[in-house]
């Protein structure tokens, strides 16, 4: 009998990380679904429960490095494995760069940056010493690439997790990991609420080629597929799950 596959998805409690949550439990994969919004975090776990799927919910802050280690060890104490780490957990907001609120931009830095680095280092060591060839995939976004208008620190931070999803593929290749980013455009989910205030979300939608939001479950549907065994070609890359984003 072939062994299901452990997949740890943070920010599951919500949006494209609950996408995820449904879709590898709906495709066999033990989840562990992680985020600190527990309420809804539980109840990713119970509609896998009800579709027949496995899971665990663990309350996680992705900007502590000492939790996200927890989440992946708790991973392992209860499936045995951890095969695929989705680090997706992210916050939104915007403001001025010359008037940036710096404790908003230190939390964007520490939640987006540091918990992407965090669940690298944290699974990356997991699977090294468990010899599994596993894939870490983060969740970067077209704003790693593009400048709007008052984004600066959710800029930054997507620019680092492409640079750090792009850095530890180097590093880890020669232990079979891979690690890579998928980039979303402007998906329907709470986060892009956002970015209505200055007049950014019309600006988003507008951008999507078609006109349209992007559906959650469009980009957790490309992530299962980099997750596979038959993408093994794909590493150190940033995949677009945007629909075509025109600036
Ligand atoms: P969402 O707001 O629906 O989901 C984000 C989830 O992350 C929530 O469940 C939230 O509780 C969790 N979270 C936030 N901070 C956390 C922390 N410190 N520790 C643990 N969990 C935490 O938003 P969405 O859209 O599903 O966002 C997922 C990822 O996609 C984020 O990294 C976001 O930057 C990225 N993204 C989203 C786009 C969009 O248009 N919605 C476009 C490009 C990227």
């Amino acid at each position: 009998m072939e062994t299901s596959r452990v997949a740890v998805i943070t920010g599951g409690a919500s949006g494209i990380g609950r996408e995820a949550c449904l879709k590898f439990a709906k495709e066999g994969d033990c989840v562990v679904v992680a985020d600190f919004n527990e309420a809804a975090g539980q109840e990713t776990v119970q509609m896998i429960k009800d579709a027949g799927g496995e899971a665990i919910f663990v309350k996680v802050d992705v900007s502590k490095q000492e939790e996200v280690e927890g989440l992946v060890n708790k991973a392992v104490e209860q499936y045995g494995r951890i095969d695929v780490m989705f680090n997706n957990a992210g916050i939104g907001g915007a403001g001025p760069v010359l008037s940036q609120n710096m404790d908003f931009y230190h939390r964007t830095i520490n939640v987006n940056q540091h918990g992407v680095a965090y669940g690298i280092i944290a699974a990356g060591n997991k699977m090294k010493e468990l010899g599994i060839q596993g894939v870490i995939i983060n969740t970067a976004s077209v704003f790693g690439f593009l400048a709007s208008p008052g984004t600066f620190a959710y800029h930054a931070t997507k620019g680092a997790v492409i640079m750090m999803s792009k850095s530890g593929a180097l590093e880890l290749a020669p232990y079979g990991i891979r690690v890579l980013a998928v980039a979303p455009g402007a998906v329907d989910t709470p986060i892009i609420q956002g970015f209505k205030d200055n007049g950014l979300l019309d600006k988003m939608r507008a951008s999507v080629m078609g006109g349209e939001l992007t559906k959650p479950e469009m980009v957790a549907n490309t992530v299962y597929l980099l997750s596979l065994k038959e993408a093994e070609a794909i590493n150190g890359s940033v995949v677009m799950a945007d629909q075509g984003y025109a600036s």
